[in-house]
């Protein structure tokens, strides 16, 4: 099948849950994929890129998103060894769970730092290789929480709001250069993402703890009930294969009517439906 971006793929968090199914479904198809993990083991330097190789064509990058030194390293790799970057998918990130007032600023960076600036990292770094090449793909994976925040989990909307704002100004930069920008806002899906969640510090001893457990409780329940990622799959196979992509990709039918009503209905309206849930 004819590849309108070209084959090379490099996959942002292809260890676990979304990434990983992402790389498999593409490298049946034909995909050269690149995916990363800060597991993949390096001999000496951290900053140094490596690559395992794991069957088929998905070959795992040493990579931590939270790091200019590493992120550069990977993409630097990947230009040395294919020539080119075809397609970029951002899908590093985890939720950090905490009240406002219980979460340090430390704790917030960290989010910002993965969700945010790694996605920033991945673009700086890829965009470049691709306008030397006349085209690309870039996809960030957002979230229905960067349409609307979630209680208890603000820090981790207001990543994924950040990653909103960037992907539409970095989809119209790149527009002259034959680059495409979209992204994906999954709603809950099973994954490795519950696991990973950090709770902030201060939650262990907070005055929200009674309301935060409860709403925690529920988003695990929703995301442990929810579908794997194959809508995710199918998401980006339809961005790829499509010359014109969305500015946005919401996945799934309650997170579709979820996003519609953010934008029909008054703030006081979403707010009282997300406190019912959440609060
Ligand atoms: N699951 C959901 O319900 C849901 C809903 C909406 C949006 N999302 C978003 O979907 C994306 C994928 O999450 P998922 O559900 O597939 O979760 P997951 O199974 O936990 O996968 C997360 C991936 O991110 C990688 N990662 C985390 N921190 C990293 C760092 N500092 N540097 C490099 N890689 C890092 C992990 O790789 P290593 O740990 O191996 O490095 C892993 O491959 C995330 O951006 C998440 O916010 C998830």
């Amino acid at each position: 099948m004819n590849k309108l971006y070209g084959d090379v793929v490099l996959i942002a968090g292809a260890s676990s849950g979304m990434g990983k199914a992402i790389a498999e479904a593409l490298s049946q198809e034909g995909y050269k994929v690149y995916g990363t993990s800060r597991k993949v083991k390096t001999e000496s330097n951290d900053e140094v890129a490596v690559c395992t190789d794991t069957g088929g064509f998905i070959k795992m990058i040493q990579l931590d998103v939270c790091s200019d030194e590493s992120a550069k390293a990977a993409v630097d790799f990947l230009k040395e060894k294919e020539g080119r970057i075809d397609i970029l998918v951002n899908c590093a990130g985890f939720a950090l769970a905490g009240a406002v007032e219980d979460t340090t600023h430390e704790e917030a960076f960290r989010e910002f730092n993965t969700n945010f600036f790694g996605a920033h990292r991945m673009c700086r770094y890829t965009a470049p290789i691709m306008r030397e090449n006349g085209k690309g793909l870039i996809i960030n994976i957002s979230s229905t929480a960067g349409l609307i925040s979630v209680p208890f989990q603000s820090f981790y909307s207001a990543s994924k709001y950040a990653l909103e704002a960037m992907t539409e100004g970095l989809r119209m930069e790149l527009k002259p250069y034959g680059i495409k920008v979209s992204m994906i806002e999954p709603g809950d899906t099973k994954t490795g993402f519950t696991n990973s969640r950090v709770c902030a510090e201060a939650s262990r001893d907070s005055v929200y703890k009674a309301t935060f457990d409860k709403s925690i409780a529920r988003m695990v329940k929703d995301e442990q009930s929810g579908p794997p990622p194959v809508g995710i799959v199918q998401a980006v196979k339809r961005i790829i294969n499509s010359s014109n992509p969305p500015v946005r990709q919401v996945v799934g039918p309650v997170n579709k009517v979820l996003a519609f009503l953010k934008w029909i209905l008054p703030d006081r309206l979403v707010e009282y439906i997300v406190s019912k849930l959440y609060a």
